[in-house]
């Protein structure tokens, strides 16, 4: 059927949707009438009082007294870019995704951001670092919403309240602001101890990034891909910086947010203004789609685990090069919207229990955030492809939909939907069966090995990355005001390395608990240390 919904784009109108609302050589108030003054209220004589009948006066207040919306749930801080991704072809085989075709160029925006700290916090903080890319396929928008960490603090989405709650300031004095030191944080992360993995990325360096040009990104789940003959491999995401990848010290993070909060933010901009275009190249790790979902023992839908390189190459299936900053913050960096749901045919979600969960938890916290159903149409959230949907009205609708039939098949004006061949271009769930099992509220038993793969990642670090891993567990578990915490985390340290764990005790001044599960038997991953890591760009 013909589009039925008329949202005029940029590129359509040849005016940018962030420029509107100023164009013109004069001063208008919001309804285009011309002005002459904007600074003086008006007034029964030059010393008042100011009269009510002042519509300007009322106008401009009114509007600025409503300028702010809800920051975001979590991620609150963030700064975004526009790009290019353009498509080695490399992947052609195990995705019919259209945008991932050789030479492809598809236009990109990525917000990066902390997870923890308010709009107004400090950028150099330890914590995870969001790293979430919109492409603007022209098979409909792919949203790949990933962190600077491959692992996740928990399994199951139904927990990722209570983590937030655990890890966000205290409910009684809002301290401390966005980072791990607290009580709260490390009673959560000892008592569900499928979190420590996360935990150890954050103690490490990649909890401090030098700048988001040199910080890695993941998908973190397992996704599911689907080519044109409808074979399915499960993947893995991973994002390259060409810079390397690279940290702060701990002291220089420190000094950073004192001297210059917005380092990170700063630093994006400057490098993006001064031609210096930050670049990554995104791989894949590529896995059979077995009944088991599993790949050399590991769970793949387990998201508190990663398959090392070794076991599985990544292998580079495009590049993607950020080239423009935002014209403004509000419009694109604060309004933007990602969804896991946002999918491309050629790529589809796994029953990985954290990825379902949040499926349904970003268009939910948006309806708030951005004020009603229709936050698709704001420009920085239009997909690039043409909109052909049957949702209407609803709060600040902005397409004039046109005909008297919004359900399909109709025999007024809708035409046929889906023509002969259009199965090509759309998205097709992958026919994945579903197991006969009993409902249940429980994860299956390879869930539970919390600590093989934190000590994996101890034990890859370098010396110098583990003294400063030593660092930070003595710092920020140091600001706890209850011993009982302490020594609760220094037993998951135990069984973790008993090194690791001896050296954190001592800068605590507590003895150093005896491991009560049997230490791991993994060997090092080499592409775990940062040191000396670069990555080739041509
Ligand atoms: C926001 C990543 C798990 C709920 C974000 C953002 C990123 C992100 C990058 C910021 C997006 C932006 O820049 O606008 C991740 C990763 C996860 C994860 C990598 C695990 C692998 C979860 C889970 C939930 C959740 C389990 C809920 C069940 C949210 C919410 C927002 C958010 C509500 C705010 C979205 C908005 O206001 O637009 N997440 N997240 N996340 N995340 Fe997650």
């Amino acid at each position: 059927g013909a589009p039925q919904t008329r949202t005029p784009t940029g590129a359509e109108t040849g005016v940018p949707a962030t420029a509107k609302g100023q164009q013109g050589a004069y001063l208008t108030t919001a309804n285009g009438a011309r002005l002459r003054d904007t600074d003086h209220s008006l007034k029964a004589g030059p010393r008042g009082p100011v009269l009510l009948q002042d519509h300007h006066l009322r106008e401009k207040i009114t509007h600025f007294d409503h300028e702010r919306i809800p920051e975001r749930v979590v991620h609150a801080r963030g700064a975004g870019a526009h790009g290019v991704f353009t498509a080695y072809g490399t992947a052609e085989a195990v995705t019919r995704a259209g945008f991932l075709k050789k030479g492809r160029e598809t236009e990109v925006f990525v917000r990066f951001s902390t997870v923890l700290g308010s709009r107004g916090s400090a950028d150099t903080v330890r914590d995870t670092r969001g790293f979430a890319t919109k492409f603007y396929t022209d098979e409909g928008t792919f949203d790949l919403v990933g962190n600077n960490m491959p692992v996740f603090f928990i399994q199951d989405a139904i927990k990722f309240p209570d983590i937030i709650h655990a890890a966000k300031p205290h409910p009684d004095r809002e301290i401390p602001q966005a980072q791990s030191a607290h009580d709260t944080f490390w009673d959560f992360v000892s008592l569900h101890t499928e979190a420590q993995h996360h935990a150890m990325w954050n103690m490490s360096d990649r909890g401090i990034p030098r700048s988001y040009r040199t910080m890695e990104g993941f998908g973190v789940h397992t996704f599911r891909l689907v080519n044109e003959a409808g074979e399915t491999v499960l993947a893995k995401f991973h994002w390259k910086p060409k810079l390397g990848v690279h940290s702060l010290t701990w002291e220089e993070a420190q000094m950073l947010g004192g001297i210059d909060p917005d380092f990170h933010r700063r630093d994006l901009y400057d490098a993006i203004e001064a031609g210096a275009f930050p670049e990554w190249e995104l791989g894949i790790q590529v896995f059979p789609d077995t009944p088991e979902e599993t790949f050399a023992g590991i769970d793949l839908l387990d998201a508190t685990k990663i398959v090392p390189e070794e076991l599985a190459e990544v292998q580079p299936i495009g590049r993607l090069v950020l080239n423009r900053t935002p014209t403004n913050f509000f419009a694109e960096t604060e309004q933007v919207a990602f969804h896991l749901g946002h999918l491309p045919p050629g790529i589809d979600v796994t029953n990985d229990p954290l990825l379902q969960g949040r499926l349904f938890s970003y268009v939910d916290t948006q309806l708030t955030r951005l004020g009603g159903p229709n936050f698709a149409q704001i420009p920085i959230n239009r997909p690039h492809a043409a909109v052909n949907d049957m949702l209407r009205d609803g709060f600040h609708q902005h397409a004039v939909h046109a005909g008297v039939a919004p359900y399909r098949p109709n025999s007024l004006d809708g035409g046929n939907p889906f023509p002969a061949g259009d199965a090509e271009h759309a998205f097709l769930d992958v026919p994945v069966t579903v197991a006969q099992a009993p409902k249940v509220r429980a994860n299956p038993a390879s869930f539970d090995d919390h600590y093989s793969q934190v000590r994996l990642f101890w034990l890859s670090m370098s010396p110098v990355e583990k003294e400063h891993i030593i660092r930070a567990y003595t710092f920020e578990l140091g600001k706890c005001y209850h011993q009982a915490i302490k020594e609760r985390q220094l037993q998951c340290l135990a069984n973790i390395d008993p090194v690791l764990c001896e050296q954190v005790a001592t800068g605590l001044g507590l003895p150093a608990p005896q491991p009560t599960v049997p230490l791991a038997d993994v060997a090092p991953s080499p592409a775990l240390s940062q040191v000396g890591r670069a990555w080739p760009a041509d």
